[in-house]
């Protein structure tokens, strides 16, 4: 391996710009050397904005550059596991955007892949690096809650549908349930010790469909940027809700929303146990001393020194060289994909699904 280690960029859009080249810059030992995207001009533009020596108009020439050891996945949802395998069959060792794919089942064969070429494969699933989800994972792992049997987490926005190929099923494989559901779900499970999902029920809604965008506030695609009004949520879900049971006896309630007619946007996970219950946002536990019940307020960094992404590339490029183990596994991927085929399977059908049961992934 070349001193640092040179890395390709696959998806010139926002995501890229705004989060992983930033990051990979404040790495010393990496350097990205290309940037691939489906919209040549897209690539040489961020190519010449960031000093990033070739860019390409095809991910395949991209992929044939022997500078290139690593890449970031940067596309649209749908592209996650085909170019995944792609680049793990060039060599390449892989880091890819949320969601892990658009199924469980792909994420499975992009494992087989990454176990066959030796070659690692991350998910950024970079909330997991948030200071406060890191904080009460240590209070979990410390025994602190006790058994922690209920847990809620939502992501609430009341405006905030990207639009764009976010709306689009075939791109996206869904709506704000993969988009922003995936982070909440993740990182509760992951603060509760990754218990596995083994039933699920789930519903979704497509209902608040066009509005100004004087009152929405948030990430979209080049594309619709700009647009005075649009369709949010064209054939994929704009709120879901979900009640997930755990192998360990707990049970996970979810909610989540692009577009919902709430006072105002919210997001946290709530956990209760038989020692002491938390609040992530901000971080505060409630528990029992002495017979009264005390709130205990965590002062947490206003700023965080580093972002998610920056955390997770650092973690990446740590696993890639065997300094560290990695914070997301494969196998996070394929539990996260397994939820989210869960519920979408269950909001089709009306009843709930098992986890393992094999109309879970046919359903969809
Ligand atoms: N982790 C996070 O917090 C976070 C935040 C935002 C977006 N994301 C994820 O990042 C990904 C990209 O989102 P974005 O907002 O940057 O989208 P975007 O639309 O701004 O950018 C996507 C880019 O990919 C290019 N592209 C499309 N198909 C391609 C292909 N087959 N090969 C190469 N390039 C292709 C497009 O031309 C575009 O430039 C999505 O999967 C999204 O879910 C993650």
């Amino acid at each position: 391996m070349a001193e640092k280690i040179g890395i390709g960029i696959i998806g010139a859009g926002g995501i890229a710009e705004y989060a992983h080249i930033p990051a990979y810059l404040q790495q010393s030992d990496a350097r990205i050397v290309a940037v691939a995207d489906v919209v040549p001009e897209r690539a040489q533009a961020l190519a010449e904005k960031n000093g990033i020596p070739r860019a390409y108009g095809t991910i395949e020439d991209l992929l044939l550059d022997p500078d290139v050891e690593a890449v970031s996945i940067t596309t649209p949802n749908a592209f996650h596991a085909p170019i995944s395998s792609a680049a793990l069959e060039a060599g390449k060792h892989v880091f890819c955007e949320k969601p892990p794919a658009i199924s469980a089942e792909e994420v499975r064969r992009v494992k087989a892949l990454a176990e066959r070429s030796g070659k690692t494969l991350y998910y950024c699933l970079n909330n997991r690096f948030r200071p406060d989800v890191m904080q009460l994972r240590r209070y979990v792992q410390n025994g602190e809650l006790g058994e922690i049997y209920y847990a809620k987490t939502w992501t609430i926005r009341r405006r905030g549908a990207p639009g764009g190929w976010f709306a689009n099923k075939q791109m996206s494989g869904g709506g704000a349930l993969i988009d922003i559901g995936v982070h909440c779900i993740d990182w509760t499970l992951f603060i509760m010790g990754n218990p596995q999902p083994v039933e699920i029920f789930g519903v979704t809604y497509s209902k608040i469909k066009k509005y100004d965008l004087e009152d929405h506030r948030t990430w979209s695609p080049p594309e619709v940027r700009g647009q005075a009004q649009m369709d949010r949520a064209v054939d994929v879900d704009d709120m879901a809700t979900a009640l997930i049971r755990l192998d360990n006896g707990a049970t996970l309630s979810v909610e989540v929303s692009w577009s919902l007619n709430v006072e105002q946007d919210h997001e946290n996970t709530e956990l209760f146990g038989t020692r002491a219950g938390a609040s992530m946002r901000p971080l505060k536990l409630f528990r029992d001393e002495y017979g009264r019940m005390v709130n205990l307020e965590v002062k947490m960094p206003e700023r965080p020194p580093a972002t998610g992404h920056s955390r997770a590339i650092r973690n990446f490029l740590d696993t890639i060289q065997g300094k560290d183990k990695p914070v997301v596994t494969p196998d996070d991927g394929i539990r996260i994909m397994q939820i989210l085929d869960g519920i979408y399977a269950s909001a089709e059908s009306g009843k709930s699904v098992t986890i393992g049961a094999k109309s879970l992934v046919e359903a969809r």
